[in-house]
């Protein structure tokens, strides 16, 4: 499985941001958003996704999805900030489309990455601290509960979220569906680690977990986002971690950080004071 090529799926078109990335950070020629997804409805809100967005010289630039944990509390992957300026940073709730005008934006004060990240390897989270806090409308602007300790095995049917590229690899020609602007959503099952590793994905540990579908998966720019469960009302369970370079493919797993592993780490991101 030499061959396979693992990527973190932070968005492109950062310009000068994309530079200070490693080298497995997507550019201009890899793709980026949902695969295998469908726009959520009109009318209907996904209200704990936030979209994360840097300042850019042109204005402010989609990169990473986020979910809201609490009014001033945002938890995201740890590669969406890693080498990233906080101060060109913020968070976008309350929107469908990247363009509506009714979202509200919040300037992200600072960030915590776990202590123990490694990049595709391990512990790819950390929360952010915003300002103002949210509001809470519930329609557009909610909480996701996360702090379930249940270990998710497989064959759990669950849902992604994001702003990212619905095809497999991005057409110049046809940006507007590469990039839709309206929220993804996807449905697909998790699988055992064991069987992700057998997938390919042969340095997953249980702080993670994996997720299937045929012709289905995140890409970049889905990064951070929430991989949520329905048990009892919906969980947390993922945030969107890698993949391979072409997302989506029939036999490719997608990897999230598993977040029943980390729930007193976030517990404790939320009670501390910035
Ligand atoms: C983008 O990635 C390709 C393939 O890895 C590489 O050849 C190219 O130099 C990269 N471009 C930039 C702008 O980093
Ligand atoms: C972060 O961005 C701000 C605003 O663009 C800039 O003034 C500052 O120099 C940047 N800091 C670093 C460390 O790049
Ligand atoms: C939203 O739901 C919370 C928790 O149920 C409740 O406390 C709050 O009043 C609600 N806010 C609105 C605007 O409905």
């Amino acid at each position: 499985m030499a061959l396979i090529e693992l990527i973190l799926w932070t968005a492109l078109a950062l310009g000068t941001a994309t530079a200070r990335h490693n080298s497995r950070q997507p550019n201009d020629s890899t793709p980026s958003r949902i695969v295998g997804g469908s726009d959520v409805p009109q009318g209907e809100y996904v209200p704990y996704q936030v979209s994360m967005q840097y300042r850019t010289r042109d204005g402010y630039a989609h990169f990473c999805g986020g979910s809201i944990i609490a009014p001033d509390r945002i938890l995201t992957a740890a590669h969406c900030c890693d080498g990233m300026n906080v101060t060109r940073m913020s968070v976008v709730a309350g929107i469908r489309n990247l363009y509506d005008k009714g979202g509200s934006r919040s300037r992200v004060v600072s960030f915590v990455i776990h202590p123990d990240y490694r990049p595709l390897k391990t512990s790819d989270i950390a929360v952010l601290t915003i300002d103002p806090p949210l509001v809470y409308n519930n329609v557009s602007v909610a909480p996701i509960e996360f702090s379930s300790d249940t270990f998710v095995g497989g064959g759990v049917p669950v849902t992604l979220t994001g702003w990212g590229l619905r095809l497999p690899a991005p057409f110049p020609f046809l940006d507007n569906l590469n990039y839709p602007n309206t929220l993804q959503r996807m449905s697909y099952r998790t699988i055992t680690n064991q069987e992700c590793r057998e997938r390919g994905m042969e340095d997953v540990t249980d702080t993670e977990i994996c997720a299937r579908g045929i012709f289905r998966g995140a890409c970049s720019g889905d990064s951070g986002g929430p991989l949520v469960r329905d048990d009892n009302g919906l969980k947390q369970v993922g945030v969107v971690s890698y993949g391979l370079v072409v997302c989506g493919l029939f036999i490719s797993p997608d990897v999230y950080t598993r977040v029943s592993t980390f729930r007193n780490w976030i517990q404790e991101g939320i009670a501390n004071s910035k």
